[in-house]
């Protein structure tokens, strides 16, 4: 594609939340959080491999494709991006191919993950979490069907940053705690939050990294506020846990 036709395409694919460099042409250049994810990426750049030769990765709530396109750019032998939004798989099927990087984008839920019957040595999941009903769901899921080792996890924060200790049991009678503005606490969003009716939980930071652990998850790096670095751990205790759908 020459490159003057890349405006008409980049306008034609719809609004983008990535703002993506293509051939000079910017897709999202006036983001609400400035060259989003660009800034992002580069607070947490290098907690993540820089030679990705011989690793799998797959990047859930792909969007536009930039976490896909940078992975496949570090050399990893693997990229599979899903989304459940077709306007935005097609922007990440544009991206990559201006790009001229090969990565497999598939319209799947984050709840079928199951159905991908394959575990991968870095798993992104960047941006979704607050946008589910069932955040906890998704961390069982994704633990339990398709992390192998690191798992890089993002969440819009609201409320403390503060980390208040928390036993591992409480009396009945014990009320205080919950008031406690570092005990893990989810916010939920009945109408919208930001104009976006998809916003349904945001945790606090205690709750996000209270959640990550719940599910299997040690984090092994916090490199920028919303950004958690995680290696998949074996579930040891015998605390039973939510049932959900076998598929
Ligand atoms: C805020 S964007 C984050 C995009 C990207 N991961 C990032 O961090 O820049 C959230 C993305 O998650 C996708 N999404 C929302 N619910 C999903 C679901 N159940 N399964 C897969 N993707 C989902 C949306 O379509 C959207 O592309």
């Amino acid at each position: 594609m020459t490159s003057d036709l890349i405006p008409q395409r980049i306008a034609a694919l719809g609004e983008w939340f990535h703002n993506i460099e293509l051939r000079g042409h910017h897709t999202a250049p006036h983001h609400f959080l400035g060259d989003y994810p660009a800034i992002k990426w580069r607070q947490f750049a290098d907690a993540v491999p820089a030679d990705l030769r011989g690793r799998t990765v797959l990047d859930i709530g792909c969007n536009g494709g930039f976490y896909s396109i940078a992975m496949k750019r570090r050399g990893a032998d693997r990229v599979v991006g899903i989304d459940w939004d077709e306007r935005y798989l097609a922007q990440a099927r544009f991206a990559a191919e201006i790009s001229e990087v090969d990565v497999e984008f598939r319209r799947l839920s984050v709840y079928d993950v199951a159905t991908l019957r394959e575990q991968f040595d870095i798993v992104l999941f960047m941006g979704v979490l607050y946008h589910l009903r069932h955040p906890l769901l998704a961390l069982d899921l994704l633990h339990e069907h398709v992390t192998r080792d690191l798992f890089v996890f993002q969440s819009m924060l609201r409320g403390s940053t503060e980390i208040t200790t928390v036993d591992s049991d409480y009396p009945f009678s014990e009320k205080a705690i919950f008031n406690a503005a570092g005990y893990p606490k989810l916010h939920f969003v009945e109408h919208r939050y930001s104009r976006d009716q998809t916003n349904w939980w945001v945790p606090n930071r205690a709750a996000a990294e209270a959640m990550l652990r719940s599910a299997g998850f040690s984090i092994v790096e916090h490199p920028e506020p919303e950004v958690f670095v995680c290696r998949h751990a074996v579930i040891s205790d015998a605390e039973p846990r939510a049932v959900y759908p076998a598929s």
